[in-house]
């Protein structure tokens, strides 16, 4: 019934797919994080049915209960549905926060790369940046302890490396920001695509946490707006949820209680099926991408951060390279502040093999050059 149901580019570019009609066609378009793969059938069986009736809403006992049973059956974490509110969008959400906590710009921690989207939703150049390498977390302590901070925004899988922050990794940073009084915001919108151990934020015991999600990413419905987020803290809920009542936004977008209800409940082996396609999608590119583009299989997402400081072309030539042939990828630069140098770009593998392996081709001719 749940089958994967590939989208070819001219069904995209006819359905508006932002992926292959931005700025121009883009027949090989790797760039924007949204699958070439339909959203399942159960859902699109259970939106058929609710499209005939789209009047006001509300958030209903069934929704939050997909949303703990989900927690459950994926991370084996039992998810009290009282720490659930429903909101517009993941970005929406974290702005919200950022507001509602009152946190400057120069309060605020994030790691770099981080994903292109944060840069809209606040200013880049104030907000403290630390090098996503191996010494991020003494880099945390020390700007911790020299005060001043707030929050710490964490993008758990992490877009664009697809780095999994491990069970030690989220302990230590409970315990450092607990010490310190430190809220931490967990943006965890590709946990769905984890291929390795992922634990949620929101299993610490500590009340400061906020962790961000949708089904956007997990069905492909990033087009319907909507998500949800989880907090210990009952006052940040109250608080958030006062606020998206003055925003004239308290009713919820009907559909995406949908397709989160039938997504959580019904589409568990869906998932399964188009994250073993994904892997193998890593594999195959693992065993037949020039040497010279360098990348590890990523812990998380359905991306794969690619190096190509071998070779030895600006980034300007290698949009140029790409574009000439009607290819897209997102480039490193998107991930940095603007002044910075980064040989890197993101390639979206969710995507059938046959348009993988174009890419290959052409990414291969060009390094062979
Ligand atoms: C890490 C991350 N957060 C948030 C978003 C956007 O989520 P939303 O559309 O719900 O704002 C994306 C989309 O690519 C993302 O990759």
């Amino acid at each position: 019934m749940n089958a994967i149901n590939f989208l070819l580019p001219e069904q995209r570019r006819e359905g508006h797919s932002l992926q292959y009609n931005y700025e121009r066609e883009t027949p090989l378009s790797f760039w924007l994080a949204d699958m070439d793969i339909s959203t399942p059938q159960d859902i699109i069986d259970a939106l058929s049915k609710q499209i005939v009736n789209l009047g006001y809403s509300y958030t209903y006992g069934s929704y939050f209960e997909a949303i703990s049973e989900w927690f459950l059956k994926r991370f084996n974490v039992n998810l009290d549905t009282k720490k659930v509110s429903y909101s517009p969008s993941v970005l929406y959400s974290i702005r919200k926060t950022i507001e509602e906590l009152s946190i400057d710009d120069e309060q605020m921690i994030i790691l770099e790369p981080y994903y292109s989207g944060y840069s809209k939703i606040f200013n880049i150049e104030k907000v403290q940046r630390i090098p996503l390498g191996s010494s991020w977390f003494s880099d945390l302590e020390r700007m911790i302890a020299g005060g001043g901070i707030k929050a710490v925004l964490v993008c758990n899988p992490h877009n664009p490396t697809g780095k999994i922050f491990n069970y030690q990794e989220l302990n230590s940073l409970v315990t450092l920001c607990s010490k310190a009084g430190v809220w931490i915001l967990s943006d965890e919108i590709h946990m769905d695509f984890a291929f390795k151990k992922f634990t949620p934020l929101i299993s610490f015991d500590y009340e400061k946490i906020i962790t961000y999600h949708s089904v956007g990413k997990t069905f492909n419905l990033s087009g319907t707006l909507g998500s949800y987020f989880l907090t210990n803290s009952k006052q940040y809920k109250q608080c958030f949820e006062l606020s998206l009542e003055k925003d004239g936004l308290e009713n919820p977008n009907l559909l995406n209680l949908v397709c989160t209800e039938i997504g959580y409940t019904k589409c568990n082996a869906w998932l399964d099926s188009v994250k073993n396609y994904i892997f193998d999608n890593f594999l195959y590119l693992q065993s037949n991408l020039n040497e010279k583009l360098e990348f590890e299989i990523p812990d998380g997402t359905y991306c794969i951060w690619i190096d190509y400081s071998r070779l030895q072309i600006t980034e300007k030539v290698l949009k140029e390279r790409l574009s000439k042939n009607g290819m897209r990828v997102m480039l490193g630069s998107k991930f940095v502040r603007g002044d910075e140098e980064m040989r890197y770009f993101r390639l979206n593998l969710a995507c059938d093999r046959e348009k993988l392996k174009s890419g290959i081709r052409l990414l291969n001719e060009f390094s062979n050059l």
